[in-house]
C-alpha cells in the first residue's frame, strides 16, 4: 500500500487529479471506476479543469460507478446518476455510450447486477477504480459484514449509512434503504485503487482500513491485499494512525 497523507482536503484533491489525469493521459482509453459521495468532488473540479484548460481528453475512457440507491430514477436529484452527470460527465467530453452507473430502476436487479459484471469483464476490466469510505468502513456500499469476495449485487443499507445519507434528503423517510453495488471482488479485480479519507468523520475507518485486521466488518480493510493500492489521506483522517510518520507526508507547495 502506498499511503500518503496530505495537510487538507484541497492537497488531497490535487494530488488524486494528478493520478486520474496520468492515467487518461497515458492510456486515452482507460476503464475508469468512479465513486460518489463528498470526497471525490475536489478531485472532479480539478479534472473538469483540467478537460476545459489543458483538453484533457475523456473521449474514449470507459466509465463504471460503484453503485446506485434502488428506487431512484436517474433524474432524482439524489440518484447517483444525476450526481455524476452533474457533477463530472456533464462537463467534460465522455461519450455516453461508454458510461455507466448501476440501475436503480432495474426490473430485474439481479439480471442488472450480473450484465453489469460482463460489461466490466468485456471492457477489459477497471484500469482504476476511485473510491471514498464510509464512516463505518464500508467501500462503495458494501457494509459491514459484506462478503470480502462478493460481486455486483444489491445490498441493505447499515443504519449508519441511512443517518449518514439522511441530511441530502428533504425528509429522512425519503432515504433509500437498498442498493446496487459492485462487490468487494469485483473492486479487488482493479489493476489499481485509489482510495480518499478526509476529515475527522473518516479517522476511525481510516485507522482500521490502514493498521487493523482484514475483515469483513470493515470492508475497506481489503485494500491491504490490493497490490496496487493508493491511499490518500488527510492529517485529520490520519491523525490516530500508529505508524503515522512511516507514511508519507506531504508539505503543501
Ligand atoms: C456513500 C457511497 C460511498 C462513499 C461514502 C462516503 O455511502 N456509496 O461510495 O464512499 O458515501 O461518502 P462521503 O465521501 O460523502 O463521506
Amino acid at each position: 500500500m502506498l499511503v500518503e497523507v496530505f495537510p487538507d482536503y484541497e492537497a488531497i484533491s490535487d494530488r488524486a487529479a494528478e493520478i486520474v489525469t496520468d492515467q487518461i493521459r497515458r492510456k486515452p482509453d482507460s476503464v475508469i471506476g468512479f465513486a460518489t459521495g463528498s470526497t471525490p468532488l475536489g478531485l472532479y473540479k480539478r479534472l473538469i479543469q483540467n478537460h476545459a484548460k489543458h483538453g484533457l481528453d475523456f473521449s474514449k475512457i470507459t466509465t463504471f460507478n460503484l453503485d446506485e440507491y434502488v428506487g431512484l430514477s436517474p433524474d432524482h436529484d439524489q440518484s447517483y446518476h444525476y450526481f455524476m452527470w452533474k457533477n463530472l460527465f456533464d462537463h467534460v467530453n465522455v461519450t455516453p455510450a461508454r458510461v455507466h452507473i448501476p440501475q436503480g430502476m432495474a426490473d430485474d436487479v439481479d439480471a442488472f447486477c450480473e450484465w453489469y459484471e460482463r460489461r466490466i469483464e468485456q471492457a477489459g476490466g477497471i484500469d482504476l477504480q476511485i473510491l471514498g469510505i464510509g464512516g463505518n468502513g464500508h467501500i462503495a456500499f458494501n457494509e459491514p459484514g459484506s462478503s470480502l469476495g462478493s460481486r455486483t449485487r444489491i445490498k441493505t443499507l447499515t443504519q449508519k449509512t441511512l443517518e449518514d445519507n439522511a441530511r441530502f434528503f428533504d425528509d429522512p423517510a425519503e432515504v433509500p434503504r437498498y442498493a446496487i453495488t459492485m462487490g468487494v471482488g469485483t473492486i479487488m479485480d482493479a489493476r489499481k485503487v485509489l482510495l480518499l479519507g478526509s476529515g475527522s468523520g473518516k479517522t476511525a475507518a481510516i485507522k482500521a482500513t490502514l493498521e487493523g485486521p482484514i475483515t469483513a466488518m470493515v470492508p475497506a480493510t481489503i485494500v491491504q491485499l490490493h497490490r496496487h493500492a493508493h491511499i490518500l489521506v488527510d492529517e485529520a483522517a490520519a491523525a490516530t494512525l500508529e505508524y503515522r510518520h512511516h507514511h508519507g507526508i506531504t508539505e503543501p507547495k
